[in-house]
């Protein structure tokens, strides 16, 4: 094929995964519960009723995961490490549920895959009181950071402090679609800071203890005015971009919060709560900006329905469909956005501040239907990920210093709030949990062993 391109020799190539969505196990060795444990249990909060108490039990069959990755031939895997898991609520290390970890990464190390480890994918100690709120969390989480390096360290090279603070903060404080499933703009906000907070305590806590590469991975959602024409639309555009992209990138690469995005909250704004010296330690230098990308979104101003965003600053804005196709999320597919975004992100964040960019997150839920010879033949999820690929090498070609892709997801997984029934997998699990590669692992395994698309 005459599109096709070849990414360059050291290219990362990994897949990745969340503890939750994943581990199963919810209550062994000493696991205690996280927001997530508990969210699940409320009627409603789960589209399927279901949890991650068993998952795809990937606690008892990561081996043979591990296997299927060096199937892929990839040369790295991003997990996440279970806070509770890992660390008791004294604050001790759980040393049954840290070894978990340990006997991981000699897996992967002895299959020459690099261990890539997220510390927080959202899962929460449950009874640290106040959440994110409280700004005593994050504070534990620097403590949290620094006993995971220290059995981790000699042997895990990269650290993530963060998955999605966004996430993590609008939906969980916001919209309340994910937990701990509060619906209070001025908590999402707090919230915010101090996940940023978190992130600086934990950035520092992993120098401290001489972890080599660092980084963060928020996910990026390029907005765009449905009309660009219309004034109102292009400034709730502006309005939801702040919240949902700049107010996180903004504090770690320029060490402020996005003035428009202060003015727009108003009395919202946590001033009391960003304490002098906060913001030195958010922007703290990084090595790695970790870029989770699915899709992008038009926008208009509009009388009602409000996005996460939104409920802090935007006021009204709705989503408008440009008629692209979609994913079984109902998220348009938009591989140029993707371009484009990776070219902004290095030219207004990484770029001056010399940091790389990797794509910790891309991938897509489709139906699965059509299985022939027991293989899932998901043309649409490979379709998928060869234009977004193609599109993260447009990004390379113009001077974006792109080092690595990681697939989302290895596996079908606990899709949060939509349980089981949205599907990231290139590899399936049926209802034994046996593991199925679908159609779009061995196309990705070619991918990787080439290196070309
Ligand atoms: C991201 C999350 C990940 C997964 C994908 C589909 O927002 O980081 O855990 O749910 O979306």
């Amino acid at each position: 094929m005459t599109d096709e391109v070849q990414f360059p020799a050291g290219f990362l190539w990994g897949v990745a995964t969340s503890a939750y969505q994943i581990e199963g196990a919810a209550a062994l060795d000493g696991r205690t519960p996280s927001i997530w444990d508990e969210f699940c249990q409320r009627p409603g909060a789960i589209r399927d009723g279901s949890s991650g108490d068993v998952a795809v039990d990937h606690y008892h069959r990561f081996r043979e995961d591990v296997a299927l990755m060096a199937d892929l031939g990839v040369t790295a895997y991003r997990f996440s490490v279970s806070w509770t898991r890992a660390v008791r609520p004294d604050g001790s290390v759980n040393p049954a549920g840290m070894d978990f970890y340990s006997r991981l990464v000699d897996e992967l190390l002895g299959h020459g895959i690099q261990p890539w480890v997220t510390l927080y994918h959202w899962d929460l100690p449950a009874h640290l009181a106040g959440g994110w709120t409280a700004r005593d969390t994050a504070y534990r989480f620097g403590e949290y950071a620094a006993l995971t390096h220290r059995a981790l360290g000699d042997r895990v090279a990269t650290w993530t402090t963060l998955n999605e603070p966004w996430c993590s903060a609008f939906l969980g404080y916001g919209s309340g679609e994910h937990a701990p499933g509060r619906q209070d703009p001025g908590e999402a906000l707090l919230a915010a800071h101090h996940l940023m907070l978190a992130h600086g305590l934990g950035v520092q806590a992993l120098r401290s203890g001489g972890a080599s590469q660092v980084g963060l991975t928020l996910n990026f959602t390029p907005v765009m005015a449905a009309d660009p024409s219309q004034a109102t639309d292009v400034e709730v555009a502006r309005r939801v971009d702040g919240v949902a992209n700049r107010l996180f990138a903004d504090p770690v690469f320029h060490g402020r919060y996005p003035v428009d995005v202060i003015v727009d909250a108003g009395s919202l704004w946590p001033v009391g709560a960003i304490r002098d010296g906060d913001l030195a330690l958010i922007s703290q230098p990084i090595d790695v900006l970790g870029v989770n990308f699915y899709s992008s979104q038009a926008v208009t101003a509009a009388e009602h329905l409000i996005l996460p965003s939104a409920h802090v600053t935007a006021g009204h804005a709705d989503v408008v469909s440009r008629g692209l196709p979609r994913t079984a999320m109902g998220w348009e597919v938009d591989p140029d956005a993707f371009r484009d975004l990776l070219v902004r992100l290095h030219r207004d964040y990484a770029g001056p501040a010399g940091v790389g960019l990797v794509v910790t997150e891309n991938g897509a839920a489709y139906a699965d239907e059509q299985v022939i010879d027991g293989v899932v033949q998901d043309e649409d999820r490979i379709d998928y990920v060869r234009h977004h690929l193609r599109a993260a090498y447009a990004a390379l070609a113009a001077g974006v210093d792109l080092r690595g892709y990681f697939l989302w997801s290895l596996i079908d997984n606990f899709e949060w709030a939509f349980g089981y029934s949205k599907k990231f997998g290139i590899v399936g699990v049926d209802e034994h949990l046996n593991r199925r590669p679908k159609l779009s692992a061995r196309w990705f395994a070619r991918v990787v062993s080439e290196g070309r698309v």
